[in-house]
């Protein structure tokens, strides 16, 4: 099952070997980006790695394509690893706020190696990726992809995005037409669901409740294990907000409390869903 794993030297050959294949895990400046990867790693591979997580954003200016600067947001990557490198995603974000600054297209970014794609890591590797914007404080994400990448727009929207706009991308991105779509983070009470498939990390696309018309859904994440600090942070909080509005709908959702999984929606179309044996107890045992 694909995870996304934060880079250490151990990935560090196999992501070479993909730069090396021609594919680049930035898609912006593409070949140039992947070569000066490259000669980053050949001169101090440590420094590399460490320059991937860089949530104080401490690392030098942006290039962006037509070779002007701009300043740094704080961010991370991850890699896609099935048992072996599947690709790279990126978050980064604007201190204190979920917008971002003009010349910053999205959030989030990520590229699949050629010989990995089709098999639903993108939309798996968007959705993990989500979860840990809500633990970077964010209530909504920006993702772009060009009119005719139709695979990156499946992927946005299978992950909740809605079309905000279409716009003119900056000159210095080479003045395209993009689409901005818009993945809203917020918590809102949700039904209570039927118990999730038992696994480690389960995004598989089964439905996962609705309510309100809503579209039936997207990816449905289950914890069956002890969950890492990270993992606590982006979902007690949620637990907390789930309780609070259950309590001001009680009469809406208390049909459903017998049910084995509870669902917490990221807006209208995300949910979260904990079997309530395990992950879910100890966590709302921690809540009080
Ligand atoms: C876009 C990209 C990340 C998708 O990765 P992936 O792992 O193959 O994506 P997934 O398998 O999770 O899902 C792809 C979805 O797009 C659909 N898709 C793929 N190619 C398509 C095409 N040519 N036309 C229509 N739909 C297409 C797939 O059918 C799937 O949707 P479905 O599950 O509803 O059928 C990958 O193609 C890539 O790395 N492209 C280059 C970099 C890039 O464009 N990044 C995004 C920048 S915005």
């Amino acid at each position: 099952m694909l995870q996304l794993v934060k880079p250490a030297l151990e990935f560090l050959p196999e992501y070479k070997a993909a730069l090396e294949r021609g594919w680049s895990a930035d898609n912006v400046r593409g070949d140039v980006a992947a070569r000066e990867e490259l000669q980053k790693i050949e001169t101090d591979p440590v420094a590399f790695i460490a320059a991937l997580d860089d949530r104080q954003a401490k690392g030098g200016p942006i290039k962006l394509p037509d070779g002007s600067t701009v300043p740094r947001l704080p961010g991370f990557r991850r890699w896609m690893w099935d048992g072996a490198f599947c690709g790279s995603i990126g978050l980064r974000w604007q201190p204190g706020t979920s917008e971002l600054p003009p010349h910053v297209l999205g959030h989030i970014g990520y590229a699949v190696v050629p010989w990995k794609r089709g098999r639903g890591y993108a939309k798996r590797a968007l959705a993990l990726m989500l979860i840990e914007a809500r633990g970077a404080g964010l209530t909504f994400v920006y993702v772009t992809a060009r009119p005719d990448n139709v695979a990156s727009q499946a992927v946005i929207r299978a992950n909740g995005g809605r079309l905000v706009e279409r716009f003119q991308e900056p000159a210095a991105y080479g003045g395209n037409e993009s689409l901005r779509f818009r993945i809203d983070l917020k918590i809102e009470a949700g039904p209570i669901v039927a118990h999730a498939p038992q696994g480690a990390m389960d995004a598989a696309e089964n439905p996962c409740g609705t309510s309100d018309g809503v579209e039936p859904m997207i990816p449905k994440i289950t914890l069956t294990d002890a969950p890492t600090p990270e993992m606590r942070k982006a979902i007690v909080e949620p637990l907390v907000e789930f309780k609070r509005c259950a309590k001001q709908s009680s009469n809406r959702w208390s049909n459903s409390t017998t049910a084995a999984s509870a669902s917490l929606k990221l807006t209208a179309r995300w949910s979260f869903c904990f079997p309530i044996q395990g992950a879910m107890r100890s966590l709302v045992g921690s809540m009080a």
